[in-house]
């Protein structure tokens, strides 16, 4: 039997204890409701986290089927790597650019040191030394002061088109001379030869291997097992400390050779415009003991201009030539334009942009198809935040997917049939252009938005409207006059992809 106990007694022993209880709850659920949850995503494995199920070669595919299902902020993890993936350009400009404060920083990667790259600051941290590579390069490359190599850029761009009609073969080849030959005149004050440079060389023996040895696989490998670097050659698995000694070798040339060209020639006045020789000047002037660190920065920054020529406008090139090939209508339609306004007598200059709307929308739609950097250059945020209610960690990696389609460049609304190659999209039903231009972000976004974009889009320009008004570009034929089907084959790099296909030209 229980015994019975008064009831008010009941009450002043209970009463004290729910409070206690009662508290503690709220405390609980008000901390969990205050504490914002992280970004919807996939659920991670351990310790593997989402990495399997990520498509490794095209992996803004796998992003923008996860923005369907977890919306525009979602994430991820990859390994031990916390990562928020943004799947639309409001997103992306309220975090890179508004709150670029925070979101400029770049992700640790176990190769770039070890294989030579940490020289080029697009990768750097956010720090004083990339502060001074970025204002060198903002200094030769800020659109006030590109407009100067125009006419060098045009002149270029008409030695391409020649050499792509004496060797159409090797067309990738030729944006590539193209490419650099423009970077090297406007950092160096190096004229190329058209063909079998041997400056050229020495960037393409170090970029063409070293980019393709920086994959994701590698820098895994050496941030979980960094003693790798370490065992004697004999050793089994040490050959990856061979491939990345070679590499550094090569970089270093890269990074020295044209340099002490530069040194070298540095006569007549338009030498003292470029990079190199403008700021060895400026050098003289600074105490003896600061001048090693800062000729450091300056060879670190020149080296950029090459490693951020070598690929996206050559692949840029390669996309306006596939969809040539591919869409013979659309390009027609822009050689029709350009005879109409210039006629035949001459070639296309920069003075006639304007006057060519067709071939800017080409351009335009050339961005938009087929960007050569889909997910950009990844940023990694440098304090916590909170974005839309979500918690957004501190050291995550932030990448920006402009393959999205919300907002970005397969977005069915803004694009009707996305994958299709059509210029016309932006323009309006006067044959104006709109408002609309990818350029807004494929070049990236806030403080490490590209700093190269003007003179890049007027290599493109200055290329594509020279190919138009004098060659066609047609898909290889046979023996007997049939058509060669290819695939485009689209390879993945560091930051960007390009494809390979057989595209013979022909004096049109
Ligand atoms: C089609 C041509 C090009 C495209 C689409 C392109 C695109 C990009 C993108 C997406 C980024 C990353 C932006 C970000 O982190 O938000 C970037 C960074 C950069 N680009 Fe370009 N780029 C092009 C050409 C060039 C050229 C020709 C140069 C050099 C002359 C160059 C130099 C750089 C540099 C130095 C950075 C790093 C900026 C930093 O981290 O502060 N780019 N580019």
């Amino acid at each position: 039997m229980i015994p019975a106990v008064d009831g008010r007694l009941v009450i002043l022993a209970v009463l004290p204890v729910s409070l206690v209880v009662v508290t503690a709850l709220r405390r609980f659920t008000e901390n969990r409701q205050n504490k914002p949850s992280l970004p919807p995503g996939p659920v991670p494995l351990p310790l593997l986290g989402n990495i399997l199920s990520i498509n490794t070669k095209e992996p803004w595919l796998t992003y923008t089927q996860w923005h369907a299902a977890y919306g525009d902020l979602v994430f991820v993890r990859i390994l031990d790597q916390e990562a928020v993936v943004v799947n639309s350009q409001r997103i992306a400009e309220a975090l890179l650019d508004k709150r670029s404060r925070i979101y400029s920083d770049r992700p640790y990667l176990a190769t770039l040191e070890p294989f030579g790259f940490s020289i080029d600051f697009a990768f750097m941290g956010y720090g004083d030394e990339w502060r001074l590579c970025r204002r060198l390069f903002h200094q030769t490359f800020r659109p006030e002061s590109a407009v100067k190599f125009l006419p060098m850029q045009m002149r270029r761009a008409r030695e391409m088109v020649v050499n792509l009609i004496e060797d159409p073969q090797h067309y990738r080849s030729h944006f590539v001379t193209f490419s650099l030959s423009i970077a090297m005149s406007v950092v160096y004050d190096y004229q190329a030869n058209a063909r079998n440079d041997p400056l050229i060389r020495v960037v393409d023996n170090a970029l063409a291997p070293g980019l393709a040895m920086l994959t994701p696989e590698r820098a895994v490998l050496l941030k979980t097992f960094p003693f790798l670097l370490k065992l004697p050659d004999w050793c089994w698995g040490s050959s990856i400390k061979r491939d990345a000694q070679l590499s550094t070798n090569r970089t270093t040339e890269m990074m020295d050779v044209p340099f002490r060209y530069a040194q070298q020639h540095m006569v007549g006045a338009y030498c003292l415009l470029t990079m190199v020789a403008e700021n060895l000047q400026r050098l003289e002037r600074q105490d003896q003991e600061s001048k090693p660190m800062l000729e450091t920065v300056l060879k670190k920054a020149a080296t950029t201009a090459m490693i951020g020529s070598y690929e996206t406008t050559p692949s840029t090139l390669m996309a306006f030539a596939l969809a040539m090939v591919s869409y013979p209508d659309v390009q027609r339609r822009a050689q029709t334009e350009i005879d109409s306004v210039i006629g035949s007598d001459r070639l296309p200059m920069f003075e006639d942009r304007a006057s060519l709307p067709y071939v800017e929308s080409v351009l335009r739609e050339t961005f938009r198809w087929h960007p050569v950097a889909p997910l950009g250059i990844p940023h990694a945020i440098s304090s916590d935040d909170i974005y839309d209610g979500y918690f957004i960690p501190k050291g995550a990696t932030v990448i920006c997917n402009t393959w999205s389609d919300r907002g970005i460049s397969r977005d069915e609304k803004r694009y009707p049939d996305p994958s299709r190659f059509i210029p016309e999209r932006f323009m309006d039903v006067d044959g104006a252009l709109t408002d609309d231009d990818p350029a807004e972000y494929v070049f990236g976004l806030g403080r490490r938005g590209c700093p190269g974009r003007y003179t890049a889009d007027a290599s493109i320009w200055s290329a594509i409207v020279t190919m138009l008004a004098t060659v066609n570009l047609s898909p290889a034929k046979d023996d007997q006059g049939n058509v060669i089907d290819f695939t485009p084959q689209f390879t993945t790099g560091l930051t960007q992809y390009s494809f390979s296909c057989v595209i013979p030209s022909y004096c049109h």
